[in-house]
């Protein structure tokens, strides 16, 4: 089965396509350039360059292939969650390619996307599993006990993680996206030289809280401004350690609860290779296996949307024209 996949749900336009599984084409137009200056997304300024972009991406991502429009048997968009000017986009090229050429269409969640992407090389998860879906927008951990079936078993009660990055970095002036700035600002810097608090909660609910965090450090900056570059790479470093520590607890707790002893870990974050490590190790500790995808397939990228997309189309699940953006979608 031939799958295209287009991806417009946040900054990064992105088509790619599938064949069996394989990838045969994967292209991703960052617009890190475009929101670089505001430390953050700018929904309108997104949209547009989407519209801008989408049509040469999808027609290079097709061309790579070696395929054209009538050759395929099937698109798989992102329907949502994300910025609902944003995912209009491809959902509209999707529809129109796929009205016209009579081609089945599916929608996928984004999150159900970074999921499959842990099924694009090996070692592929094998089920149950647990996915720890980190990104800019999401940060959750889902039981996934067969193909297509999750269940919410925590979340984030405020920031993403990718966010809370995204905003430190921002604090520090150290630029957009926040997380590979401050991964590489961190190598230089001591984990533990400064004590963050790690949000706890009550109820020992394997929730995650990032805002109590980065408001802290935010205070911290504030007190000891100006910061020296030692000191700036011990923040990193101290700040990347306490997210990375919640993340890695709270899941390891889950899975413990639930009795499922292996480890999806994915989404923009999961490219930060001090989680990687974190995770390798817990899991080691426990004799968890543990996967995630190589790091261009852990930021957005349209494989994922095509991988996730052709499964639902070989269960014979289509969409309609109806098929319309939502900026929350639960996975769940
Ligand atoms: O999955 P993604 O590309 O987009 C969303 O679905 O949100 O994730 C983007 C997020 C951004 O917040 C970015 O700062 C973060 O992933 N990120 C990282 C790293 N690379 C990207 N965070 C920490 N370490 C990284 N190396
Ligand atoms: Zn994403």
């Amino acid at each position: 089965m031939i799958v295209l996949g287009i991806e417009t749900s946040c900054d990064e336009t992105a088509a790619a396509v599938l064949a069996d599984g394989a990838i045969r084409s994967n292209v991703v137009m960052s617009q890190d350039a475009i929101h670089g200056r505001y430390g953050g997304v700018v929904p309108e300024l997104a949209s547009r360059r989407h519209l801008e972009v989408v049509l040469p991406v999808v027609r290079r991502a097709l061309d790579e292939a070696e395929v054209g429009l009538a050759g395929l048997d099937g698109i798989a968009v992102t329907a949502g969650p994300g910025l609902v000017g944003s995912l209009l986009v491809g959902l509209s090229v999707a529809k129109g390619f796929a009205y016209v050429h009579g081609l089945p269409l599916v929608g996928v969640n984004h999150l159900e996307g970074h999921i499959f992407a842990g099924f694009l090389a090996e070692p592929r998860p094998s089920y149950p599993f647990l996915a720890l879906v980190v990104s800019g927008g999401h940060t959750a951990v889902y039981a996934c006990p067969a193909p297509l079936e999750y269940a919410l078993v925590g979340r984030t009660r405020d920031d993403a993680a990718g966010e809370a990055f995204d905003k430190v970095s921002k604090l520090l002036g150290l630029g957009y996206p926040g997380g590979p700035a401050i991964e590489r600002v961190a190598r230089d810097g001591d984990p533990q030289a400064i004590a963050f608090p790690m949000a706890q909660f009550q109820d020992q609910a394997p929730d995650f809280s990032f805002s109590g965090l980065k408001t802290a450090v935010s205070q911290f900056v504030r007190r000891h401004a100006p910061l020296s570059p030692v000191v700036v790479a011990d923040v990193c470093a101290s700040f990347q350690a306490t997210v990375v520590k919640m993340l890695v607890r709270r899941t390891i707790r889950a899975g413990v609860r639930l009795g499922i002893r292996q480890v999806l870990l994915t989404g923009g974050v999961a490219a930060n290779r001090a989680l990687r490590d974190a995770l390798a190790l817990a899991c080691a500790e426990r004799g968890y296996a543990w996967s995630a995808p190589s790091l261009r397939f852990c930021t957005d990228n349209a494989a994922m949307i095509a991988a996730a997309g052709a499964a639902r189309l070989a269960r014979g699940e289509r969409a309609d024209l109806t098929l319309n953006a939502r900026a929350t979608l639960p996975l769940a």
